[in-house]
C-alpha cells in the first residue's frame, strides 16, 4: 500500500518544492517507486511550475508518470499569485476533486509526495485552511498519510520532520519500514 508524505511549511516560497524534489531524489535512490501532486498551484501563467519540476523528479525513476504533464498532478491551477481561497474567484474548488486526484496518482506508486500551497494557515475555501484539510485527509487515510513538515529555513542537513516529530532521523525510519 502507498505511503503519502504531505510536505507543508509555515509559509510560502519557503523551499517545499525544493525539499520535496530532494526527498523524491532520495527515495527514489532508495528504491522505491515516488510519485508526485501539487493539488492546487496558484499563479500559473502557462504550466504549472512546481509541479513541473515535481513531475521532471519523478520522472526519472518511476515510469508511470512518464507521459503525465504537469496538469495531470494537480487537480486545480489558478493564474493569480495567491491563497487557492482568494485565487479560487469563481469558487471552483471542491475538496473531493483534490482527495480523488491524491488517491488516483497514489495507486501509481509506493510514496506519493504531496506539496501544499502556501503555508499550513492558507485558506482552502472559506474558513477552511491548509491545515484542516491535511488533518481531516489524514484522519480518513490513517494508515495511509505521514505528515511530513520541511522547514527549510531551519535548514541543517536534513530538515524533514515527519509526523511532527522533530526527529530528522524520521525520513531514515520512513525507508526502513519499507524495506
Ligand atoms: N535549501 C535550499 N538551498 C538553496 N535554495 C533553496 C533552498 N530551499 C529553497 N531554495 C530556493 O528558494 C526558493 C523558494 O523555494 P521553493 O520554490 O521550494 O519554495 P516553496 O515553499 O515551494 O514555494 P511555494 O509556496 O511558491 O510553493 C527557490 O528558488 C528555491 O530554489
Ligand atoms: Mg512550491
Amino acid at each position: 500500500m502507498a505511503k503519502i508524505l504531505f510536505i507543508t511549511a509555515t509559509n510560502t516560497n519557503i523551499g517545499k518544492t525544493y525539499a520535496s524534489t530532494k526527498i523524491i531524489e532520495r527515495l527514489s535512490n532508495a528504491g522505491l517507486k515516488v510519485g508526485a501532486s501539487k493539488p492546487i498551484e496558484t499563479g500559473v501563467d502557462t504550466i504549472p511550475q512546481d509541479a513541473y519540476k515535481l513531475l521532471t523528479a519523478v520522472k526519472k525513476n518511476n515510469v508511470n508518470f512518464r507521459d503525465f504533464t504537469p496538469f495531470d498532478i494537480t487537480a486545480y491551477s489558478f493564474s493569480l499569485p495567491s491563497a487557492p481561497f482568494v485565487a479560487d474567484s469563481n469558487g471552483i474548488i471542491n475538496i473531493s476533486k483534490i482527495i480523488d486526484k491524491i488517491v488516483q496518482l497514489k495507486s501509481l506508486c509506493d510514496v506519493l509526495i504531496v506539496e501544499g500551497a502556501g503555508g499550513l494557515m492558507v485558506p482552502i475555501k472559506k474558513d477552511y485552511f491548509m491545515l484542516g484539510f491535511i488533518k481531516d485527509f489524514r484522519n480518513g487515510q490513517k494508515r495511509l498519510l505521514t505528515w511530513v513538515k520541511a522547514t527549510l529555513k531551519a535548514y541543517l542537513g536534513l530538515p524533514y520532520l515527519i509526523g511532527g516529530k522533530l526527529n530528522s532521523s524520521n525520513l531514515e525510519g520512513f525507508l526502513r519500514r519499507k524495506a
